[in-house]
């Protein structure tokens, strides 16, 4: 794993607030380098599009027909506006980031279709109520049209849904005429935590639209929009488009895609990034005092710690979010840049402060 550490002072990073807090790996920065020089044709038919276009047919084994924008809020606001007719609604979970973090922005691109909120344990769908909600008011007039189910994998709170989660999902949709989108923010990190392969997560469960998210393991600014049914793509290009989203100079997106694609730069990421969540969650079910409130599955971890406790780590400079989700609950997220001594950094500050 390439790292981007160091601080400038030298000293231990305490950040574990989001993917967010880190760079980009090295390789992406060099490649956003490489691509400067020379001309490339512009608005995506340059070379480097081409390739990251062949790439993901390679690593999802079927033709795709692929889109790069800058952020995840864009890759999910414009797959569920191709999805959706304005009077249809978006069936997701009430933890989702399209319902609390995306400042409406897809019932902004779906010309206000509605989103509809099916609860769950561990921030998944449930499949009972899906079922339900699935054919709630078909052909009345009042009512908006059930159309898309919007899952997250990795879900908000580092959860995984399992291959068959996702296929009963899939069939679901499938029998009720409903599309299925996959917002992947996180799909690396899942992908490697569930062994399987990205077909298996994705198409052949029955997903049409998947937001594949670079930006939170490695890149600097890039998401791909991944079509499986490319019936949608000729709408999702003049969308995209329409939106803003079409860089001239595609070659400094594509170019971050081609080198998080290569050499399993985005594998080696993801699984560092789990790799460290679960030596965190080891280290601190191990002190007396702490509350795991979560299954280690990804890069995620949920504690209750004492109020004292959750004090003196804001004051000794480590960050993170805390009671969002519950009185005394904290959010750990680890990276692809995390490193054990940071890990461990963070353990022993713990256990000090609890004994
Ligand atoms: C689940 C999920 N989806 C999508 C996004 C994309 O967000 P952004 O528009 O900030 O790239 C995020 C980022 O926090 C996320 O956590």
């Amino acid at each position: 794993m390439t790292s981007t550490k160091q601080n400038l002072n030298g000293s231990l990073n305490t950040g574990f607030a989001s993917d967010n807090i880190e760079g980009a790996s090295p390789e992406v920065i060099d490649a956003i380098v490489n691509c400067n020089s020379g001309q490339q044709t512009p608005y995506g038919a340059d070379e480097y599009t081409v390739r990251v276009e062949q790439k993901l047919c390679d690593i999802f084994e079927t033709e795709v027909s692929v889109f790069l924008v800058p952020t995840g809020s864009a890759a999910n606001a414009l797959c569920l506006s191709t999805l959706t007719p304005p009077w249809g609604s978006v069936l997701c979970h009430p933890e989702s980031h399209i319902n609390n973090d995306e400042c409406g922005a897809p019932e902004f691109f779906t010309n206000g279709a509605k989103l509809v909120c099916i609860d769950g344990d561990n921030a998944k769908i449930d499949l009972q109520i899906l079922q339900q909600k699935a054919r709630n008011k078909v052909g009345d007039v009042h009512s908006v049209q059930p159309s898309v189910v919007s899952i997250t994998q990795a879900t908000e709170t580092g959860s995984i849904y399992s291959i068959d989660e996702i296929r009963a999902i899939g069939d679901v949709c499938r029998e009720s005429g409903l599309r299925l989108h996959m917002d992947g923010a996180r799909f690396a990190n899942a992908l490697v935590a569930l062994g399987c392969s990205p077909a298996d997560m994705t198409w052949r469960a029955g997903v049409d639209a998947l937001s594949f998210g670079a930006t939170k393991n490695g890149v600097l600014a890039a998401e791909a929009i991944v079509l499986f049914d490319r019936t949608l793509a000729e709408e999702m290009g003049y969308r995209r488009k329409r939106a803003g989203h079409l860089l001239s100079k595609m070659r400094f997106l594509s170019s971050q895609i081609d080198a998080y694609l290569s050499n399993g730069l985005w594998l080696n990421n993801a699984k560092q990034a789990n790799l460290m969540a679960a030596r965190l969650a080891t280290g601190l079910a191990e002190i007396e005092g702490v509350e795991l409130q979560n299954a280690t599955d990804a890069n995620i971890i949920f504690c209750k710690l004492p109020e004292a406790v959750i004090a003196g780590l804001l004051d000794q400079g480590f960050r993170f979010y805390h009671d969002r989700w519950g009185k005394n609950v904290i959010r750990l997220v680890t990276t692809f840049a995390s490193q054990p001594e940071e890990i461990d950094h963070f353990i022993s500050a713990t256990k000090r402060l609890l004994v």
